[in-house]
């Protein structure tokens, strides 16, 4: 078998095992290392990254393009100085369903008030609430009507809820009603009941869950006040913001999959608030077996000059 261009594989954060073996199993014609030869190695065509190790994409002459092991890509951008070559984020059915899956899991737990029946089953109370409203009177607002937003917003709306999206560029010929740009999001917040955070950690995007949003949102719903679920990046929200959004009742719930500080210190009033579900940026996991072999074969098919898909737009930072 004739040998290919050598993978760097450069993960932190977690071990890299898992990674290294879905890329032997899918590329056993290009040796897959975690540390260039030395500088300037000239062998490596590719870059698999999560986090790279600072430094480890410069100066190797070569590289082709570096593949987000996440549908985020900023992870790669954290590190400023960064090779001009293509960056290719994940766009996959294993991971888009995944999010599917929490952002539904996430809808209807505060919609069936999941929050108040666990409180009342521990404490032994039976008292059915009379404040049910039905699906299709709950609006659910996408925040970043993406490749990820739109799958949940079609499985939400077979579920009956209205369905709203926001995004940086105005959409045409959606079957919902979508908004873009500042303008467009005090439209959607107006409208919104529960809003999923879906978007990606960018300069534009840092730090928009925040007072100034909060402030923003419909003041009482179906729901009583509005719910807030973020499964984009922690690097979106301010959680102290967040917190006295709930104390003042701006936000009646949130379920946050992302933190500002990841693991979230254990020191966090949100471990312990009442109205607050986390989970550990479990939302929608990578998975090698359904991510390698594709990302694999795109570089096959990049060495035979067909073009690479889902970039990223480095202006846009996503
Ligand atoms: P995507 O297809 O690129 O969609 C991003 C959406 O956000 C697009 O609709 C985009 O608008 C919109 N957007 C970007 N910047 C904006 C801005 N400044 N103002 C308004 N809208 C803006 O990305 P995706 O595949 O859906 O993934 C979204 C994010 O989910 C990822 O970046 C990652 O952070 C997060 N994620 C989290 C997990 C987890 O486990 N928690 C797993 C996977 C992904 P346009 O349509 O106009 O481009
Ligand atoms: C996970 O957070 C991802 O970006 O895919």
């Amino acid at each position: 078998m004739a040998q290919k261009g050598k993978i760097l594989l450069s993960v932190t954060g977690f071990d890299p095992a898992i990674w290294r073996t879905a890329l032997e199993k899918a590329a056993p014609d290009r040796a897959i290392v975690e540390e260039p030869s030395g500088p300037n190695d000239p062998g490596i065509d590719y870059a698999v990254v999560w986090k790279q190790r600072p430094g480890v994409l410069n100066g190797l002459p070569n590289l082709k393009a570096i593949f987000s092991i996440g549908a985020g890509v900023d992870h790669i951008f954290a590190e400023g100085d960064m090779p001009d070559v293509p960056i290719v984020r994940i766009v996959a059915d294993d991971l888009t369903e995944r999010m599917s899956e929490y952002v539904v899991w996430q809808v209807l737990d505060h919609h069936r008030k999941g929050m108040l029946y666990r409180d009342q089953q521990a404490r032994k109370v039976w008292n059915e609430s009379k404040m049910q409203p039905a699906a299709r009177d709950v609006t659910v607002g996408i925040l970043g009507y993406g490749n990820l937003g739109r799958d949940a917003g079609r499985k939400l709306r077979a579920l009956g809820f209205k369905v709203i999206g926001w995004s940086r560029t105005a959409k045409t010929g959606e079957a919902i009603d979508t908004f873009a740009g500042d303008n467009g999001l005090n439209q959607f917040l107006a409208l919104a009941d529960i809003v999923v955070c879906l978007l990606p950690l960018t300069p534009a995007t840092h730090g928009i869950l925040a007072a100034p949003f909060f402030a923003r949102m419909k003041a009482r719903g179906p729901l009583g006040a509005p719910i807030l679920i973020n499964a984009g990046r922690g690097g979106l929200q301010n959680e102290a913001d967040i917190l006295a959004a709930l104390e003042s009742r701006k936000l009646g719930a949130v379920s946050l999959d992302v933190f500002e500080s990841e693991p979230l210190p254990g020191d966090s009033p949100l471990w312990t608030h009442p109205r607050v579900t986390i989970t550990p940026h479990a939302a929608a996991a990578s998975m090698p077996e359904a991510l390698i072999p594709p990302m694999v074969e795109q570089m096959d098919a990049h060495d035979r000059g067909e073009p690479l898909k889902n970039l990223v737009d480095r202006d846009a930072g996503y």
